[in-house]
């Protein structure tokens, strides 16, 4: 027995209009693997707005019951070519209840439990999953609680795992105030593990501090870069996860680097042989990434994924790490929501700019139900 229910889509035009919408969808039965899902949760996160709604000029869109249409500047519509004309699901991961299942035994014994998911399709009243990638949450974690079992807390877990495997012994990382970033100060305390965290502001250093982080440095502070370069001679990180981007934060985290780096030793116009690196991992800045070459030929700048990560983890190291994340997911892997909304609140004016802003302590959830 097919279920209907309604699902959010976002579909880019050819002539740069961006329609999101919500409408009825009807959700077919489950088969083999498959169960269905009743959504209870699913967190807005960067990296959904960045299908939801990409660069879209949100403030003079029009706004309408279940729907929102928006311009997308010329510019991105090149990056976005194929993306045209394609009604896309949106909506990474989310957390409800079974609430029917195909014929497999497996996905049988899920039926009335609460499970915790990745789908691309959370916005919506029903998701059709996989039993076997469903994280089964036990009956002490709320669908609140395990809505973001994904996403956050296993970027962390694989910005430690990537360090450890490339042979560094302390981090720095950027917009380290995120929601990600206090997760990550309460793995790396846990861990051991040396962490300096930029931020932008004042408010941010006393908000990290509160939560225990011992090397935090603001941007916004006209002595940054000995903010920086200290804290990095303290730590010993020379691996950076940088959020931002865009702009000149990646090239500065690399020659403060270089600066602990070269202390004391003979100089060579070529630098210190001390390896640097800067992954990108988000784009919170969709400026160009500025390198000025101060910092020698020992560095490299790349992209860091969780999807390419978790493939090569492969089965077995994604459960492990799932596991991790199971039993932390009210302590280090706490997410916080600002608010809870609705699937029809969500495509209303000053809650879509609201959410869409990223700001410090403003991940908003979704409950569709
Ligand atoms: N590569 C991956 O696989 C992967 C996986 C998970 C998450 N991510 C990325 O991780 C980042 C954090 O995610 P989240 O869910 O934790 O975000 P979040 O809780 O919404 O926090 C966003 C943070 O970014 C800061 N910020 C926004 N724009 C900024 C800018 N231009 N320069 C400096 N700081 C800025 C905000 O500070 P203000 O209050 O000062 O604006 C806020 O602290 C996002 O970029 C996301 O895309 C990537």
């Amino acid at each position: 027995m097919s279920v209907t229910g309604k699902q959010i889509t976002s579909t880019l035009t050819a002539d740069g209009l961006l329609t999101v919408e919500l409408a009825d969808h009807t959700f077919p039965d489950p088969t083999g693997h498959e169960v269905l899902v009743k959504i209870e949760g699913a967190p807005i996160n960067p990296s959904d707005l960045a299908l939801l709604f990409g660069p879209a000029d949100l403030a003079n869109a029009t706004y309408a019951p279940g729907k929102v249409v928006a311009h997308m500047p010329e510019p991105a519509m090149r990056a976005m070519a194929v993306r045209v004309g394609h009604s896309l699901t949106v909506g990474n991961e989310g957390a409800g209840t079974v609430i029917a299942a195909g014929d497999d035994a497996y996905a049988q014994t899920l039926i009335g439990k609460r499970v915790s998911f990745v789908s691309g399709r959370m916005y919506a009243s029903h998701a059709l999953v996989d039993a076997r990638g469903c994280l089964v949450l036990g009956d002490d974690i709320s669908a609140e609680q395990g809505a973001g079992a994904f996403v956050n807390p296993l970027t962390v877990l694989g910005f430690v795992e990537t360090m450890r495997a490339e042979g560094f012994n302390g981090l720095i990382h950027t917009a380290a105030a995120s929601n990600l970033g206090q997760m990550l100060v309460k793995l790396c305390q846990a861990e051991g593990v040396p962490l300096v965290n930029v931020v932008r502001s004042a408010e941010q250093v006393a908000l990290l501090k509160a939560i225990g982080a011992e090397h935090v440095v603001n941007s916004s502070d006209v002595d940054f870069m000995g903010q920086l370069t200290e804290a990095i001679a303290a730590t010993g990180a020379y691996l950076a996860y940088d959020a931002i981007g865009g702009g000149r934060m990646a090239g500065t985290l690399l020659a403060a680097m270089e600066q602990v780096a070269s202390k004391g030793i003979p100089y060579s116009p070529y630098g210190s042989n001390v390896m640097k690196k800067v992954y990108a991992y988000g784009m919170l800045d969709l400026s160009p990434t500025v390198i000025n070459r101060s910092f020698g030929f020992a560095w490299s700048v790349g992209g860091w994924l969780l999807t390419p990560f978790l493939a090569k983890a492969g089965m077995e190291g994604q459960a492990r790490l799932s596991a991790q994340v199971l039993s932390g997911l009210t302590t280090t892997f706490a997410s916080h929501y600002k608010a809870k909304i609705s699937l029809e609140e969500m495509l209303t004016r000053d809650v879509a700019m609201a959410y869409n802003a990223k700001a410090t302590g403003e991940k908003f959830l979704v409950v569709p139900s």
